[in-house]
Formats: C-alpha cells, sequence, structure tokens
C-alpha cells in the first residue's frame, strides 16, 4: 500500500496532507525518514511513524463462515472439554471472534463468526428476520400435508411459529441433499436407532429429505417443528444463511468473507 493511503487510512491526514507530511521529511517507515513519493509500506511488517509517533491501521472487521462438521459444540470454549467450533477457526488472528447464533453439536453447514459485534448481534435480533435454510432427513414419509402445517406455522413450547418455506425434496434434490449432509450428520445415538451401521442411502429409503427456510431462530426449532409433526430429524444441515450459501467450503473449513459478502449481509441485516 502507498505510504500516503497508508496514513490516510490511519486516519493522520488527507491524502493530500499525507504528501505534504511525506514531503517535509516528518514520515518514518522502519525508523528512516521516507520523504519520496509512492513509497509503498506493508501493513502487517512495516513500522510508521509521524514525528516519531507509531501509526496503525484501525482493527478491520473480520467475518468468516465456517462448514461445521457435526460433533462440535457451538461455543468459543466448553468446560466438559468437548470439541468446540473455536478449534476449526483461527482465533489467535482475529481475536474476538464469535460465533453468530448456534448451530446445535449434530448439526452441520453454514456458521458464520464475527468480529463486528454490529453485524453479529444486528442477525442475530429477533425482528431481523434474516432467512436461514436447512436440508433435514426426516423418518418417514412426509406428505404434503405435513409440508402445509409446517409451512402455515405449529404450535410448540414457546409458542407459535412464524410461516416457514417447506419443499418436499425428490429425485436428483433428494441425492444432492443426501450428498450435502453427507455421512456425519446423525449422531452415533441417532444411527444406533436407525440401523446402526446403515448407510445415509438406506436410511432415506425410510425417510424423507426436506428444505426448510426459517426467519426465525429458536432453540432447536427445526428440530421441534419436524417432531411436531411426527417426522424427527435424523440429520439437519444448514445450507444457507440470508445471501449466503456454503457453496463448495469443504467440511471443517473456513474462510473469509468477501467485502461483497459482508455488504450483502449487513444490507440483510438492516
Ligand atoms: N434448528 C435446529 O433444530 N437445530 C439447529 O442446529 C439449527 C436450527
Amino acid at each position: 500500500m502507498r505510504l500516503q493511503k497508508f496514513l490516510a487510512r490511519a486516519g493522520v491526514a488527507s491524502r493530500r496532507h499525507a504528501e505534504e507530511l511525506i514531503a517535509a521529511g516528518r514520515v518514518t517507515v522502519n525508523s528512516a525518514v521516507v520523504a519520496e513519493m509512492g513509497a509503498k509500506v506493508d501493513p502487517a511488517t512495516d513500522a510508521v511513524a509521524v514525528d516519531g509517533a507509531p501509526v496503525a491501521l484501525p482493527e478491520e472487521a473480520v467475518t468468516l463462515m465456517l462448514h461445521k462438521p457435526a460433533g462440535y459444540v457451538t461455543t468459543m470454549s466448553d468446560p466438559q472439554g468437548r470439541p468446540t467450533v473455536a478449534e476449526l477457526v483461527d482465533v489467535p488472528a482475529h481475536p474476538g471472534l464469535f460465533p453468530v447464533g448456534r448451530l446445535d453439536t449434530d448439526t452441520t453447514g453454514l456458521l458464520l463468526f464475527t468480529t463486528d459485534g454490529e453485524l453479529g448481534h444486528g442477525l442475530l435480533h429477533p425482528r431481523q428476520h434474516v432467512t436461514k435454510r436447512y436440508l433435514a432427513l426426516v423418518e418417514g414419509a412426509l406428505t404434503e400435508a405435513d409440508a402445509r402445517r409446517l409451512r402455515e406455522g405449529v404450535t410448540l413450547e414457546d409458542g407459535p411459529t412464524l410461516p416457514a418455506d417447506v419443499r418436499i425434496l425428490a429425485d436428483a434434490e433428494a441425492e444432492r441433499a443426501a450428498a450435502l449432509i453427507g455421512d456425519d450428520g446423525a449422531s452415533s445415538g441417532q444411527r444406533q436407532r436407525h440401523g446402526g451401521k446403515r448407510s445415509r442411502a438406506a436410511l432415506a429409503q425410510g425417510g424423507t429429505y426436506v428444505e426448510v427456510g426459517l426467519r426465525e431462530g429458536r432453540k432447536r426449532q427445526v428440530r421441534r417443528m419436524l417432531a411436531a409433526v411426527d417426522h424427527p430429524v435424523i440429520a439437519l444441515h444448514r445450507q444457507s444463511f440470508g445471501p449466503l450459501d456454503l457453496g463448495e467450503l469443504p467440511r471443517g473449513h473456513a474462510r473469509r468473507l468477501t467485502d461483497a459478502e459482508v455488504a450483502a449481509l449487513k444490507a440483510a441485516a438492516r
């Protein structure tokens, strides 16, 4: 980055005034005066000072998406010593990172992390209604009548649910859902109940793949909604969060969102 841009970004001066500071010999890079225009600095490694006072860029907020595997608790530390999602993101590189909401230990898929409190809390605010899309494998043959009940809203112990998007997946869509849910979406307990080592495809023969889009985020909501229509969840995966889709991100991997993705998320949270 050019030195005058660095100084402007750091809030020391306008770009024009920064050039004047440089020309006046008041700026040092790694203790050496740099008086020529156009010199470059690396904000990660170079020490820049003006009149001897160190100058740094403001901390930039970071937002990441993680493809959460099953078996990880959504918390940054667990007193019981269970595996946590914090092990899957680079916390030392991004102090202050926290998960935006939670996925159950057995749920896989898109989990956001951010250091931007305003964005994180904005996305979680009950009034935001950012749509989250889930793929679920449920027990039994879920019918169109069940789907209609779910769409209209079912009454849970903490009150009625808002209208939801619910689609029964068949054929290629069901196969795609099976691939996305993957092999670790059901807990070992669930596998026991559903036939020990039977493959996911075999499980699906007696089950149904559904897509559920929710604009609210109550605790274990998808599981409780599907149980309320007598189709308990075998495996659950979150494929998208507002404008963001998990895409091809491999399970267990995290990536930083692009500026465009952060802008889209902020627009969705507004
Ligand atoms: N709904 C659930 O039931 N579980 C999750 O992890 C997310 C949404």
